[in-house]
């Protein structure tokens, strides 16, 4: 009788330590899968390369200008580029703190405003106070080799990883007014996710850069 309750006992245990033994071997076996491959240099300057059109649309890159501080009015609603009207200029501050700040005419949306101004030619509003990006982000005219060389450089991209790079495309205020800008004017091309998507490809290749 206890040699018996012995027996079932010894079973009981080793089934109880089967368990985490089968759960090692599914784990280790799913450890050896083989992993996907990286994207090629090729796949890589696609994503690069979409990301560029991104990037080189008026939605972006009119507040990602140079040296001179001067937000541009291009792209289809604002006829051949120019220079901000009202002779709006953003200063060394970038955003207009040595004359008229931004955000005089630029609404900083609050959850309850909604979406973008619906009425063509308001100044566009966002859900952060509007402002220029940093000078060393130039991209306004830029080629493609130039911002490529700009947006992995820590010391120009705000000290981001390019996994930081991606997720504040995916979180700025700026990125979601650009692909709903509202009041009629085109949207940057592509869409969020899919230039999300284009630069994990252009970070999991290497972060290959064109030529020009
Ligand atoms: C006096 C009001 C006013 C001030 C101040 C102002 N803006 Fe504007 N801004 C406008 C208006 C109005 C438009 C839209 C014009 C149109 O669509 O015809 C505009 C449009 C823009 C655009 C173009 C956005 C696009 O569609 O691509 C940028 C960039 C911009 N402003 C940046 C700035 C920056 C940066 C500052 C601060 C240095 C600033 N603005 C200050 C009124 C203003
Ligand atoms: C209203 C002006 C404005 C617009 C429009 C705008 N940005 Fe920016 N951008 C900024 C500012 C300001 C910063 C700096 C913010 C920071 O570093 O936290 C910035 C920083 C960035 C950065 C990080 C620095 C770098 O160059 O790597 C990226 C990436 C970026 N913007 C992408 C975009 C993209 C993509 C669009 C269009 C879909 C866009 N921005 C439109 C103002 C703008």
């Amino acid at each position: 009788m206890i040699r018996s309750r012995l027996i079932a006992a010894a079973f009981l245990l080793g089934v109880v330590t089967a368990g985490p033994v089968v759960a090692q071997d599914v784990a280790t076996g799913e450890a050896e899968a083989p992993p996907a491959p990286p994207p090629s240099v090729e796949e890589g300057l696609a994503g690069w390369q979409l990301f560029y059109e991104v990037a080189s649309h008026p939605r972006c890159a009119n507040c990602h200008t140079g040296a001179d501080n001067w937000p541009m009015w291009s792209g289809p609603s604002y006829g051949k580029p120019q220079r901000h009207g009202m002779n709006i200029n953003a200063g060394d501050s970038r955003v207009g703190a040595e004359a008229l700040v931004c955000s005089t005419c630029h609404v900083t949306l609050s959850a309850a405003d909604g979406g973008p101004d619906p009425l063509p030619h308001a100044a566009p509003r966002a859900a952060t106070p509007w402002m220029l990006a940093p000078v060393e982000t130039e991209w306004f005219g830029k080629s493609s080799a130039e911002i490529c060389a700009q947006v992995k450089d820590p010391a120009r991209n705000g000290e981001r990883t390019i996994e930081e790079v991606i997720a504040h495309v995916e979180e700025g205020a700026f990125q979601t007014w650009a692909w709903n800008p509202g009041g009629g004017r085109e949207p940057a091309p592509h869409s969020k996710q899919e230039a999300i998507d284009a630069l994990s490809t252009w970070a999991a290749a290497g972060t290959p850069c064109p030529e020009e």
